[in-house]
């Protein structure tokens, strides 16, 4: 199936764009050193769905910052799924109480690392498969 190169040049720390592939919204973030650490910080045992939902990681891979994000030298970049695992509503970004995204249909609340935290939602957003072409593309797919 297609895949697609995302060019995140002009995405500065804090900034996020929406692409779509296979019909889906997928969404890309530069995160802040803050937004990487707040999410880095937390215990797994906190976490409603300690599965890092990553299609590039093993399927039992745990969801920690760094296995949610690019990985360890791109810990900044969030790769996600734009759809909520609840009822599959597209979730609003830097928004609800963990400053990640929040899912307007029902109430989820994701955290800085795509985390299912609070609301009906079973699962973290997943994460497709992607590969960084160089520092500033990203191949989806
Ligand atoms: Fe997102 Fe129900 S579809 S909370």
């Amino acid at each position: 199936l297609a895949s697609i190169e995302v060019d995140v040049a002009s995405l500065t720390p804090g900034m996020s764009l929406t692409v779509k592939w296979r019909g889906k919204p997928i969404f890309i973030r530069n995160r802040t050193p803050e937004e990487v650490k707040a999410a880095a910080d937390v215990q797994l045992s906190d976490l409603k769905d300690p599965i890092a939902r990553n299609a590039n990681l093993p399927p039992d891979a745990p969801a920690t910052g760094a296995d949610r994000s690019g990985g360890k030298d791109k810990e900044n970049w969030i790769v996600m799924i734009g759809t909520c695992t609840h009822l599959g509503c597209v979730p609003l970004g830097q928004a609800g109480e963990y400053n990640g995204w929040f899912c307007p249909c029902h109430g989820s609340v994701y955290d800085t690392a795509g985390r299912i935290r609070k609301g009906p939602a079973p699962e973290n957003l997943a994460i497709p498969t992607f590969s960084f072409l160089s520092d500033t593309k990203i191949k989806i797919g």
